[in-house]
């Protein structure tokens, strides 16, 4: 946590009102807002068992809510029965079968409304088409697609069978794909011939092809989406187009019934060490999260066109693209393409031509559309937006000015949602209408999350203003159950620090003195590029697997649009190069694409003879850090062999 972040985040007095209008119409009004938090205080479980009774179809009731006989493997719920697909769709066609249930604009401009009705048939032939090819309950399916309406198909028609999806982000390689394939063990794999975007076609089922050659030996079935119309080899027996694959099934399949804690996907993400982890999560304790929280903090009602512009490959589309707001029967919108493509308007103009009421992005995509100048939002009419929200990293009160002035026109609520892969669901936000909001600030914990910055020794701070770790001090239904095949690293990663005690976010944060959070960035070695996470360690093994690599570290520096960039500090075998090191740069940069994806590409690097050491051997990460970001060195550095090297990981030597 840098000096330059506390105080910039000192300096931000501003505090806008809630605003009383949005307040009468909302869900959670001032006084209901009070009594879930009286209610959620005084007696948490029961708090969280009536919700689930309401809030839940329920094919066998529950009796007993939470189960800490394992703890910290919590168990909620656990002798209910339910289907999550069930719960988000079947559950809607009484009342609103012919309300739009997906709006689709693919990149080039195509369209689709699928209605409620319309995607339950789909969603039951696809399961049909699972089940043909023998996918059942447990089985692990990994699904590697554009974001197009066949990812929300794939992911419901998996829960509705009662198989566990692990959807890979399009955008990594065929490297990380294996991976994940490999570690889930998955008996299938979704794809598509391709996606598009910024102009370009994503070859996802090369990419597949490529996973596979080398490895998975698990996977038996390729469902092929036709998207691009591109010629792509099918291997007979394994692959089949999936238009083909539903062929003269039923559009009806009877929803399979599956325990409360019954694992309803993975999805990997970066840790501090070691490989990506499979976040395992439950279907009841995780469907009420991201239900509630739809409803609660984006104030989803039926006759809403929400937006959240995430790709089903990270946690946010699934909580709020797949699975919350179709629980919440509101109408959802999803977007193919680059938010650019073909200009800067794209974003907006989707909003204006689908009557988009409320948006959900990430700062990244906010600064960069920022950058354009506000002449490009105000040639559009986004008079029906009436809320705004912001998820993925720090929002800088620069950006939330600017998306609450020419967005929002200064009508409309921000709430700025803090929650993490492994939370499942939204954990500290405002409720639009009821919290006061403060650029730069997820202000509080909703209900029944008890969030607390603690010190080292885990006493709480209550100093304003004082740093600390963000911990949660109860357990709470969506929250990760394990990390897949490996509980110790679970243990470890989230509870061992203070004793099993609380929930480890891995953030610092810091209170003000109305007791307002405020999320100052990771403790641990994870870099938040443009939202995502990304771990040094998998940046650091790409690079020395390359041919001329001995060693590398990686540190993220501040960057404009993507918060963080990764910088990368790289040994080589042999001599140094020195000179027009471009071509090198080039080649590494590609090969670290090749071996993650685009997005783990390091900005910068810088090639030295040795990395800065401890004399326990350890790599003095901050002093990288103060030299990536042109800090001041303030480390001892003494005990360096070689002091001269200094002034080569300054680029000076
Ligand atoms: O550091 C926090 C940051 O993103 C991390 C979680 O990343 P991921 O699991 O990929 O999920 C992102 C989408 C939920 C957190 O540990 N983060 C997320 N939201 C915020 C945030 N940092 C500050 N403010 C937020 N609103």
């Amino acid at each position: 946590m840098s000096q330059s972040n506390i105080e910039s985040v000192l300096h931000e007095a501003r505090v806008f009102p809630a605003n009383p209008q949005f307040a009468r119409e909302a869900r959670i009004g001032d006084e209901s807002l009070a009594a879930l938090h009286r209610r959620a205080e005084s007696d948490p479980v029961g708090y969280w068992s009536d919700l689930a009774r309401s809030e839940i179809t329920w094919h066998k009731p529950f009796t007993q809510t939470l189960d800490d006989s394992a703890a910290p493997n919590y168990r909620w719920f656990a002798d209910g029965e339910l289907n999550v697909s069930y719960n988000c769709l079947d559950v809607h066609l009484a009342e609103h079968a012919n309300r739009t249930a997906i709006i689709f604009e693919g990149e080039p401009g195509d369209t689709r409304r699928l209605t409620y009705r319309q995607l339950h048939a789909e969603v039951c032939l696809f399961a049909n088409a699972l089940k043909a090819r023998g996918i059942r309950r447990g089985d692990r399916v990994v699904i590697y697609m554009p974001l197009v309406p066949e990812a929300v198909i794939a992911m419901q028609a998996c829960a509705r069978i009662g198989a566990i999806h692990s959807v890979v982000f399009g955008g990594f390689s065929a490297v990380s794909l294996k991976d994940r394939i490999e570690g889930a063990g998955a008996r299938c794999v979704i794809t598509a011939d391709g996606g598009r975007r910024g102009g370009n076609i994503v070859e996802l089922k090369a990419a597949t092809d490529k996973a596979l050659a080398e490895g998975c030996p698990t996977v038996e079935s390729v469902f092929v989406l036709q998207r691009t119309g591109e010629p792509v080899p099918m291997q007979a027996g394994r692959d089949i187009w999936w238009h083909e694959a539903i062929v003269g099934l039923s559009d009806q399949c009877e929803p399979e019934w599956v325990d409360a804690e019954h694992p309803l996907f993975l999805l990997y993400t970066s840790g501090s060490t070691g490989r990506p982890k499979g976040i395992q999560h439950s279907s009841a304790g995780y469907l009420l999260g991201a239900k509630m929280t739809s409803r609660w903090v984006f104030d989803l009602r039926v006759d809403d066109v929400f937006w959240c512009t995430a790709d089903v490959g990270w946690i946010t589309g699934h909580s709020y693209v797949t699975y919350g707001p179709l629980a919440a029967a509101a109408t959802i919108v999803m977007y193919e393409g680059a938010p650019t493509y073909p200009d800067g308007g794209r974003f907006w103009s989707l909003c204006e031509r689908h009557g988009v009421t409320v948006f959900y992005t990430a700062p990244t995509a906010i600064r960069a559309l920022m950058k354009l100048g506000e002449e490009i939002p105000a040639k559009y009419d986004l008079s029906k937006i009436r809320l705004l929200g912001s998820v993925g990293e720090p929002i800088n009160p620069e950006a939330w000015m600017w998306y609450h002035r020419v967005i929002g026109q200064g009508r409309c609520p921000i709430v700025d949602t803090w929650w993490q892969t492994e939370t499942g669901a939204i954990m500290i936000s405002p409720i639009p209408g009821v919290t006061p909001t403060k650029p730069g600030s997820c202000t509080q914990p909703l209900p029944g999350i008890f969030a607390d910055i603690v010190d080292d020794e885990g006493r709480s701070v209550t100093t304003p203003d004082a740093g600390g770790y963000l911990v949660i001090r109860k357990p709470w239904p969506s929250m990760l159950r394990t990390i897949w095949g490996d509980n110790e690293r679970y243990l470890k990663t989230y509870w061992e620090k203070f004793q099993n005690k609380f929930y480890v976010a891995g953030d610092s944060a810091h209170r003000d003195a109305d007791g307002y959070f405020w999320i100052m960035g990771r403790i641990d070695d994870v870099l938040n590029v443009a939202g995502h996470r990304l771990g040094t360690m998998e940046i650091e093994s790409a690079l020395v697997a390359h041919p001329r690599i001995a060693e590398a570290a990686v540190v993220g520096k501040q960057h404009e649009i993507k918060g963080e960039s990764v910088f990368a500090f790289v040994v080589c075998r042999g001599a140094r190069p020195t000179g027009d090191t471009r071509a090198f740069e080039k080649e590494l940069r590609d090969w670290v694409t090749e071996q993650l994806g685009a997005i783990a590409k390091p900005d910068d690097i810088r090639f030295a003879e040795n990395l800065p050491k401890t004399r326990s051997g350890k790599i003095m990460r901050r002093l990288l850090r103060a030299i990536a970001r042109g800090e001041p060195i303030t480390q001892d550095v003494s005990t360096l062999e070689n002091p001269a090297i200094i002034d080569q990981l300054r680029g000076l030597g």
